[in-house]
């Protein structure tokens, strides 16, 4: 399973490698996406694989000084039209949100802002002169990563707020945004059936735009991945992880909420809130990625070392990625699969000569995963399911071989995913 996989996702013997000084380079793509990467947090969870750090109040004027710089180098580099979209993402971005009015007049400076802001945070950081300045600086959409209603949850997956604050921090949302999604993790540990029907039903009931529900990853690099070596974390079996999912679907789209990704449902009108990761798009801070025409990069995930290169003059990015044309073919149809349906012109055109994507695309239709609707082959409820299991199985192999490297070493000299 994990070689078929694997010759699936990487059909070239891919891998990053160390970029030689001044070796950077980024073709200016017209239309770019970019995401700020905010890497303080107030707690740090003990299941969580992302790159973060300790909030330090000393630490966020140099962070925010390296993100100005950092602008300004990748700006020199390319001829950039408009940015469709920018990101916020962490972390817990809204710990500095008092610069970000800053920052994006000083992207302006450089760029063309024309599509949606969105940022990502925790409950325990909702107040409500943040969401003031949020609100101010032009921010359409938020996120809040709730992750559960019931404070057993709450509180055996580290998370530092009760379920009331939970509730609280929704509700003042609310008044000042209309396109909100909160974050929901299941199968957690203990879990049962009823519970995550609670947690459903409550996230369904208070009224937000997009719900998005993550199956707990134990990344084995994460605290919770280390103890599940020593003591079995136990979580919910397969059986029930695929009750939980469809009773997501299910509660979901009766009541009114539409598929946008294998784990997101939306309701209503608005723009889908989203990350950047669609398309092309430039990455800064301390563990972003950059995807353009040819390349991926990845920037050093160590916050000193970051704030130091940049101060130092030289590019954050420390490892690079060549994405072949077919590659990036693929990655194309990774986050066509992600957002459940593929458009079926295009994928004529891309995959007109691979006979053995069109195989396996027939091979979902034909097990009843993916189905023919208009223009489209619309992934179907067995078939966001599996999508589900590959991506948990794409992120423990492929993610968790990359980001422990990057967290365990500032400037890795060869990553290779074999
Ligand atoms: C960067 S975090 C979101 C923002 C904020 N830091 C927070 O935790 O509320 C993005 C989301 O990823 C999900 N997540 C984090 N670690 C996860 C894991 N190990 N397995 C599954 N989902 C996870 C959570 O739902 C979380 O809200
Ligand atoms: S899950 Fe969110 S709040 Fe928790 S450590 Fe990770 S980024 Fe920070």
């Amino acid at each position: 399973m994990k070689k078929f996989l694997k010759r699936l996702l990487f059909p070239e013997n891919i891998q990053f490698e160390k970029i030689p000084q001044n070796e950077f380079s980024i073709p200016g793509p017209s239309n770019i996406g970019v995401y700020f990467h905010i890497p303080f947090c107030l707690s740090l969870c003990p299941y969580c694989p992302y790159n973060k750090i300790k909030y330090d109040s000393n630490l966020v004027k140099p962070y925010l000084n390296a993100l100005l710089k950092e602008i300004e180098q990748i700006a020199r580099l390319g001829d950039f039209e408009s940015i469709s979209s920018i990101y916020f993402g962490g972390g817990t971005p809204t710990l500095m949100v008092e610069h970000f009015g800053d920052l994006l007049e000083h992207l302006s400076k450089f760029f063309k802002i024309e599509g949606d802001i969105f940022i990502e945070t925790s409950p325990y950081d909702i107040t409500e002169e943040k969401l003031r300045l949020l609100k101010k600086y032009g921010f359409s959409g938020i996120s809040l990563g709730v992750q559960s209603f019931q404070d057993k949850f709450l509180r055996s997956i580290g998370r530092k707020y009760t379920s009331k604050e939970a509730y609280h921090s929704i509700e003042l949302t609310k008044k000042y945004f209309d396109n909100i999604n909160i974050d929901l993790m299941f199968a957690l540990p203990n879990e049962m059936l009823s519970d995550w029907e609670f947690d459903l039903k409550e996230a369904l009931r208070v009224g937000v735009e997009q719900i998005t529900a993550y199956p707990l990853f134990t990344f084995p690099y994460s605290s919770v991945g280390k103890f599940k070596n020593i003591r079995e974390v136990k979580v919910p079996n397969f059986l029930i992880r695929k009750k939980m999912f469809e009773m997501l679907y299910d509660y979901s789209v009766s009541s009114g909420y539409q598929p946008v990704s294998v784990w997101g449902f939306k309701k209503g009108e608005h723009h889908e809130y989203s990350s950047v990761t669609r398309g092309d798009y430039i990455g800064f801070g301390a563990g972003a990625g950059t995807k353009v025409p040819g390349w991926f990069y990845l920037n050093t995930f160590d916050v000193d070392h970051y704030i130091k290169k940049i101060n130092q003059g030289n590019f954050a990015e420390v490892v690079k990625m060549d994405f072949t044309e077919k590659m990036d073919n693929l990655f194309w149809l990774y986050w066509r699969i992600y957002e459940t349906r593929i458009p079926k012109e295009e994928f004529q055109i891309k995959f007109e000569k691979d006979k053995k994507v069109k195989f396996l695309v027939n091979l979902l239709k034909l097990f009843g995963m993916a189905c023919d609707e208009g223009n489209y082959i619309q992934l179907t409820k067995r078939g966001m399911f599996y999508v589900h299991l590959l991506q948990n199985q794409f992120a423990l192999n492929y993610i968790e071989k990359v980001w422990s490297r990057m967290l365990a070493e500032s400037e890795p000299d060869k990553i290779s995913l074999d």
